[in-house]
This record gives structure tokens, C-alpha cells and sequence, in this order.
């Protein structure tokens, strides 16, 4: 399986309906493409980790590549996984991760990771043990 973690830039005139739509929608289909992760949303980027067999991980990136809610996708970690790390959501959503706002913006703009985004990842992959709401 592969797993692609990626920031972007979103629409600025995205609203939290359009949010909810964009999460709803990709449950559905990824639960159709058996795929599996987690999205955050600062009011400014995205940070998506989607993880899957190979061809429907890259199949789904290329369209997600492509969408206009967002723009400047940047992939900040990809590796070929035996297991997942959010085996148990379609795409699970946190409208809770907001201590790391900050973070996700500073990760965004220099688009790549640096040590000083651990705990920024510690606590974003951990959603995918203990959950979050949505
Ligand atoms: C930030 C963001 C995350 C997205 N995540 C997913 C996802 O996990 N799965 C998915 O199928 N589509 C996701 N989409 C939507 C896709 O870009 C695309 O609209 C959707 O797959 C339908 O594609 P189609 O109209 O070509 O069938 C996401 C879009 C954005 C902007």
C-alpha cells in the first residue's frame, strides 16, 4: 500500500458547509475505493494523509491534485506502508485540531517537514489511535 501525506493552500471562499460537503463526499468514496485517512483544515491549508492500495491512492491524489478548493499541493511524506495508520476512517475530519493552526501554516508555507513540526505530526497521526470528532 502507499501513504502520501500533503499540504495546500485552500480557496479562501471555502465555508465550514463546503467543508463538511468535501469530508462527506470523500467518506463516501473512499469507502467505495478502500481508502483510508485523515484530514485538518486551519481556515488556510489543508493537511490531508490518504493511504490505500498504490493505483487508487495515486488515482484519487491526481483528482484531489487537480481540484480547485485548493491550490500549491505539496507532498510532505510518502512511503509504501504495510500497515495503515487510520485503518479505522474513511477520512476521519478533527474540526478539534486547532492548537496547531499556527503550525500547519508555518508547514504549508515552507512545504516541507522540519524538526520543529513533531509535535505537529506526534498529534496529527494520532488521531488515527484515539480518534477525533467527525
Ligand atoms: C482538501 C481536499 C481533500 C479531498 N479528499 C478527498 C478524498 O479523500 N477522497 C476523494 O475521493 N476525494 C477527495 N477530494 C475531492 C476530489 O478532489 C474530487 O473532487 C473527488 O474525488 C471527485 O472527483 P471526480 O469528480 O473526478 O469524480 C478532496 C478534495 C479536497 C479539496
Amino acid at each position: 500500500m502507499l501513504s502520501v501525506i500533503y499540504v495546500s493552500v485552500a480557496d479562501p471562499k471555502l465555508a465550514t458547509d463546503d467543508i463538511m460537503a468535501l469530508v462527506c463526499d470523500a467518506q463516501r468514496t473512499n469507502a467505495r475505493d478502500e481508502l483510508t485517512g485523515a484530514l485538518i483544515y486551519n481556515g488556510q491549508n489543508f493537511m490531508q494523509l490518504l493511504e490505500g492500495p498504490v493505483a487508487k491512492t495515486e488515482a484519487c491524489l491526481a483528482r484531489i491534485r487537480a481540484d480547485r478548493r485548493h491550490n500549491g499541493l505539496i507532498e510532505i511524506r510518502r512511503r509504501r506502508i504495510t500497515e495503515r495508520e487510520f485503518a479505522d476512517f474513511s477520512m476521519l475530519y478533527s474540526p478539534l485540531f486547532r492548537d496547531h493552526d499556527a503550525d500547519l501554516s508555518r508547514l504549508a508555507a515552507r512545504g516541507a517537514l522540519d524538526p520543529q513540526d513533531e509535535r505537529l505530526m506526534t498529534n496529527f497521526l494520532a488521531l488515527g489511535r484515539h480518534g477525533g470528532a467527525g
